[in-house]
């Protein structure tokens, strides 16, 4: 039975839901810290592999299982594959779930850093206030935190109840842009600080010698994340991808504009790290704090104009991550809609409350209360918070994308798929061969052996 689906209205509408759901907290916040932890160099280079050789396949895979099938993923991957693989598109929901339950902290962090720096713009910038410790005492403040993520909560939910065209695609054409620009300018100002060339060194010459194998499946794990892969955002928007645009295009624009503002923030921080002195300390205090204990320093005292961009810069950085939040929620929400026969407000109210809960738990992990935040099951990850940052996107993206690329790549018929990326609206130099060989093997094989590495060998490099 043919039912009528709502689409994006417009071309660029795909690719800038797309590219809103990929650039986010994973690229201004994340991975900068990450690169920081992974001693740069080596693990920067790794991550730029895993985009162009695993990330970049599977997004085209995973749009094209969205646009064929017209489905959320659960009933997507049902529709491509057959019956059985419906839970790859559950076990994309449970990440979704998890995911949306720690991101929608960090993201409450960015509306307060907003208030933060409009006080700061009026009344004048401390000159000797020690951002690394407001950040550790802000974070440890847990009615604050669940003030905080229960307004982005809301609005992400907000978001949603209007559906796909008219919420997600009027949000993001605006905003994107808008991001794009100050993240140019900041990115001038920084190269020109006296710490600005350690900083390039640091990111981009490859050091492999202290290299682990579980640094290069964190590397591997980001590329999933910052993209959106692995979980079934990208089906769920290709399902609402219209014939006319392509596939191709789409996925290379938006892979290609992630990674540009991942590069862009690493460099912008690292040159404040390496410049103002005293910054390496206090950044130290909490390293996952980096985006807010750097930035204000930059904006009041490098920036031209920085007094008017730093509270610019926290609504731009608060709205890419409701474009994210809003592509997680949708996953949640559009399984329930379309396979349990759910209205989408009821829906919406019902995930929405569901990922709350666990939001609660993950922003009283930061200091507030010593049982979630006291616990290390994992090395170096301790409490709720960072253990679930490090499952879902070291384990549970990795092994949803590697579940894809056998879908996309050996279960799905080459007439199929070629159907989709093959079509006139695919650019001329795109092959659909070569496509299918990273989808078959490289991709694949990619994902198994670092997974394999890090459970049989967990061993250094050097
Ligand atoms: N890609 C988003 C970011 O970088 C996070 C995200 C992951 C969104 C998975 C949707 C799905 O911030």
């Amino acid at each position: 039975m043919a039912i009528s689906r709502e689409h994006w209205g417009s071309r660029l509408g795909f690719t800038m839901a797309a590219a809103g759901s990929a650039i986010g907290l994973g690229n201004l916040w994340k991975f900068p810290y990450i690169t920081w932890h992974n001693n740069g160099g080596a693990f920067v280079l790794i991550y730029l592999v895993c985009i162009a050789a695993v990330g970049l396949p599977i997004m085209m895979a995973e749009i094209l299982i969205g646009r064929r099938t017209q489905k959320s993923p659960v009933g997507a991957m049902k529709a491509a594959v057959g019956p059985a693989w419906g839970w790859v598109g559950a076990w994309g929901v449970l990440a979704g779930f998890v995911i949306l339950g720690y991101y929608t902290v960090v993201a409450g962090w960015t509306l307060s850093y907003f208030a933060k720096c409009l006080g700061w713009t009026f009344n004048g910038f401390p000159a000797d206030v020690e951002l690394g410790s407001m950040f550790t005492g802000f974070v440890a403040n847990g009615s604050l935190q669940i003030v905080l993520s229960a307004i982005f909560s809301l609005a992400t939910m907000g978001v949603i109840y209007f559906g796909v065209g008219h919420g997600i695609e009027r949000v993001t054409r605006i905003l994107m842009p808008a991001l794009f620009a100050i993240l140019l300018l900041l990115l001038v100002s920084a190269l020109t600080m006296s710490g600005a060339g350690e900083a390039l060194a640091f990111i981009f010459e490859p050091r492999f010698a202290h290299m682990r194998w579980a640094g290069v499946l964190e590397a591997l794990g980001h590329a999933f994340f910052t993209l959106s892969l692995g979980m079934g955002a990208m089906i769920t928007y290709g399902s609402y991808m219209s014939r006319r645009d392509s596939v191709v295009t789409s996925s290379l624009t938006v892979v290609i504009l992630d990674t540009l503002i991942a590069l862009f923030a690493t460099v912008i921080m690292f040159s404040v790290i390496f410049s103002v002195p005293g910054m390496r300390e206090q950044v130290s205090k909490s390293t996952a704090g980096m985006l807010f204990i750097t930035m204000p320093k930059l904006f009041y005292t490098v920036v031209p104009m920085g007094n008017v961009l730093a509270p610019l810069f926290y609504v731009l950085v608060a709205f890419a991550a409701l474009t994210s939040t809003i592509s997680l929620l949708e996953v949640i929400v559009s399984y329930f809609i379309d396979e349990r026969g759910v209205g989408r407000v009821k829906a919406t109210t019902l995930c929405g409350l569901a990922t709350f809960v666990l939001t609660v738990f993950c922003a009283l992990s930061l200091g507030s209360s010593s049982t979630l935040s006291g616990f290390e099951w994992i090395r170096g990850k301790g409490g709720l918070f960072a253990t679930l940052d490090h499952i879902a996107s070291n384990w549970q993206l990795p092994t949803g994308g590697f579940f894809i690329t056998l879908a996309a790549g050996w279960f799905m018929t080459r007439k199929s798929t070629e159907a989709e990326l093959a079509d006139e609206s695919a650019p001329g130099w795109f092959r659909y061969g070569a496509w299918r060989f990273f989808i078959r093997y490289i991709a694949p094989l990619a994902v198994a052996s670092i997974i394999a590495a890090v459970i049989f060998f967990h061993a250094d490099f050097s």
